[in-house]
């Protein structure tokens, strides 16, 4: 068999190359077939390579032959890419489409958490009376937490079982009352502040956790009476727990007021009929309060006329009566679920 000529050859490699890019379905099959087609190690190229070795007057022939199917190779080729990327075009546009009538993601937003809400809205009560805030430090001076509140040092308040000594002199407060008697120290009278913080007792149980938040508040001016006190906290109440609520003021005892009272407020539940909450007196406590006891005013310098009284709340117990939750450690274990519901 004669080998085949020159003009066989480019028609049969032409004819199988066309065919070959006709089934090209991708950019990238379509980029070895370029290769394949026309690079240096192509059929084509071979040809190209030994036109050298033909006789003389055909080689011009030749050349013209393999350089023309080279041309119509690399404008079919590039027919075919433009009309593949259309496609891939086409292809990522409706896979990435958006559907803009599909409603949006729901950002959730965080809200204050119910300790930190109950502390605002007392704040909020008492600032139309002039009330206004005053902080205290958490690590406080045995001075302050108690000798300045008339609370002697054989008290058994002052005992390592309630309070966490951090050295010799210095605690963590065990109550925010300290910041009455700094302020006091500060401050020329009048005085009305209120003091919401952090207090520490080393105590863990359904009522009780070793960190927990206080708030106080303290009204010094001459010609002070129980009734302003009375009045006020009544006042409170009804803003905190609803108008329809009473207030009880029973007698205690606090070192540094005198006289002092634990005050009640109608059952929040059973609006005063007795129920489980309430053991069945119709009554929750809610505070410790009384008049500024002269032994106070004098450790501050203030003088011996001088009137005031002072109050102070747990805010767990204010938020734990106001949202009817029964374990205060629910306040700090942190659970979204539970902290989402105080919005
Ligand atoms: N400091 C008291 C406590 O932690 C609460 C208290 C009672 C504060 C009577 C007062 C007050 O200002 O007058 O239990």
């Amino acid at each position: 068999m004669s080998k085949p000529d020159l003009k066989t050859l480019i028609s049969e490699l032409e004819g199988k190359l066309k065919k070959e890019l006709s089934s090209v379905g991708n950019l990238k099959d379509l980029e070895e077939l370029k290769i394949k087609a026309l690079g240096k190690k192509s059929e084509l190229y071979s040809i190209l390579r030994n036109i050298g070795e033909l006789p003389p007057e055909e080689r011009k022939h030749a050349g013209e032959s393999v350089n023309k199917l080279k041309t119509i190779l690399e404008e079919e080729i590039s027919k075919v890419e433009s009309e593949l990327k259309k496609k891939a075009g086409a292809e990522k546009l409706s896979a990435e489409a958006v559907d803009i009538t599909m409603p949006g993601d729901y950002i959730r937003k965080g809200s204050l958490h119910p300790v930190a809400q109950i502390m605002e809205e007392i704040v909020e009560i008492f600032k139309p009376l002039g009330y206004s805030v005053v902080h205290g430090p958490e690590i406080e001076h045995e001075f302050f937490n108690f000798d300045a509140l008339n609370i002697p040092g054989d008290h058994p308040a002052r005992d390592m079982q309630d309070t966490f000594y951090l050295g010799k002199d210095t605690v963590l407060r065990t109550h925010t009352s300290p910041v009455q008697a700094r302020t006091m120290m500060q401050t020329k009278p009048p005085v009305r502040v209120l003091s919401p913080g952090k207090v520490y007792r080393s105590d863990y149980d359904v009522t009780h956790t070793p960190m927990f938040h206080q708030i106080e508040g303290l009204y010094v001016d001459e010609g002070i009476k129980f009734s302003h006190l009375k009045g006020t906290l009544l006042y409170f109440a009804k803003r905190m727990f609803g108008q329809d609520t009473s207030i009880r003021l029973r007698p205690s005892y606090f070192s540094f007021t005198e006289p002092s009272a634990e005050v009640d407020v109608t059952c929040v539940a059973c609006k005063g009929k007795g129920c489980r909450i309430c053991k069945g007196t119709g009554w929750l406590e809610i505070l410790g309060c009384g008049m500024v006891n002269p032994n106070v005013f004098k450790q501050v310098g203030y003088p011996e006329t001088m009137t005031g009284f002072a109050f102070g709340m747990g805010l767990e117990r204010i938020a734990m009566l106001k949202y009817k939750i029964n374990d205060l450690r629910l306040f700090f274990e942190n659970d979204v679920r539970f902290l989402r519901q105080f919005k």
